[in-house]
Formats: C-alpha cells, sequence, structure tokens
C-alpha cells in the first residue's frame, strides 16, 4: 500500500465486481439505443476504460473535461468547458461516466448543457457517490458504490493530480492534505 493511503475502501477484486454489476445492467438496458459514453476528464478514464470492456452492446466514446464556477443554482452557464465533445452528439443515448458525486453542483450542469444540446437522453453512471455531501438534486441512474465523506484517490481519482495510478480506491491520511485546500 502507498505510504500516503490510511486504507484501503476498495480493492481492485472489488472495483472488478462494481463494473461487472454496472456493466451487466447497461448492457440490458442499452441494447435498443444508441449508446454514447460520455467519460468526464480526468478522473473518470480508469473507471471508463474498465466498463466499456465490459459492454456488449454497440457504443460510441466521447470526452468532457469540465470545472464549475460553483454559483448557487445549478443552469449550464455555470459551468466551464475545458474540453467538449468532438461530434454532433445529438442523435444519442448519452451516458456520462463520473468518478464520484459530492454536492452533485457539476454534474446538476452537465446535465443541463446536454440536455439543451438536445439530445436524445442523458443518464449518469457514476462509481461512487458520497450522499451526506449532496446540495443539490441530481438524478443519478446507476451508482457503483455509496461511501462515507472521505477523501479518496486511486483508479483515476486524484489529490492535486498525483495518486491517480493507484490500483485501488484508498484513503487519503489527513496530513497529506491538512494544510492544503482539497
Ligand atoms: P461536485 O460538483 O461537488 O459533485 O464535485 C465532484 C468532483 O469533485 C468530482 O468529479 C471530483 O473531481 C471531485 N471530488 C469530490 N470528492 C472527491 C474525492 O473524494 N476524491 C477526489 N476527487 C473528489
Ligand atoms: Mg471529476
Amino acid at each position: 500500500m502507498h505510504n500516503d493511503i490510511e486504507m484501503i475502501l476498495l480493492d481492485s477484486s472489488e472495483l472488478e465486481k462494481i463494473t461487472d454489476t454496472l456493466a451487466e445492467r447497461i448492457n440490458s438496458d442499452y441494447k435498443d439505443k444508441n449508446l454514447l459514453l460520455l467519460c468526464i476528464l480526468k478522473g473518470s478514464i480508469v473507471f471508463t476504460a474498465d466498463l466499456m470492456r465490459k459492454l456488449h452492446i454497440p457504443c460510441r466514446l466521447d470526452f468532457m473535461q469540465v470545472s464549475s464556477y460553483g454559483g448557487s443554482t445549478v443552469s449550464s452557464n455555470q459551468l466551464k468547458i475545458l474540453k467538449d465533445v468532438s461530434c454532433p452528439i445529438d442523435n444519442f443515448d448519452v451516458l456520462i461516466v463520473e468518478d464520484i458525486i459530492d454536492s452533485g453542483f457539476t454534474l446538476g450542469c452537465l446535465v443541463k448543457y446536454l440536455e439543451d444540446k438536445g439530445v436524445k437522453s442523458v443518464d449518469i453512471c457514476t462509481l461512487l457517490s458520497k450522499p451526506s455531501r449532496r446540495e443539490y438534486e441530481v438524478d443519478v441512474k446507476y451508482i457503483g458504490e455509496e461511501i462515507p465523506d472521505y477523501f479518496v484517490v486511486g483508479y483515476g481519482l486524484d489529490f492535486a493530480e498525483k495518486y491517480r495510478a493507484l490500483p485501488y480506491i484508498g484513503v487519503l491520511k489527513p496530513q497529506v492534505y491538512e494544510n492544503k485546500e482539497v
């Protein structure tokens, strides 16, 4: 285990089971749809890569990188788009693939942005959710695992751009981040 990690919350075999279960549901729910997986950079890259290899139905892949301005209302113009989709997406059933939902603000804005683009449907698949931190109502169709209010890293998730390559989801030791903004 990495020296900055206090404990492992989900090891690679647990992550494997989570992606198996989610993929099984998506395979069935989207078999007659026009699925576009929308990987939200950077944190969702590992999750998306594992999930998509378990899908047996046709699917497209695209990427967005966003950050939110963090205003008091959820609206698409609160969204700062660092990278937008690369093709028109109005003909697709978009499934947003996200690493973790915290307050729900970013995803709330993103769903509005995609709805404004006129997509056929938009739903969310998140690996992790911290329900105790939710401030904005977001309808999340697929949740891998609900976790307590820990700051977690690994399997794509970072702290200050570090730890993304860890093969598990781990809780960071408080002394690693206590003097920094998280
Ligand atoms: P929200 O808009 O508050 O839901 O922010 C969600 C974003 O915050 C995620 O996409 C992550 O980038 C980041 N985030 C929230 N909690 C964690 C965590 O525990 N570890 C790493 N990143 C996190
Ligand atoms: Mg993220």
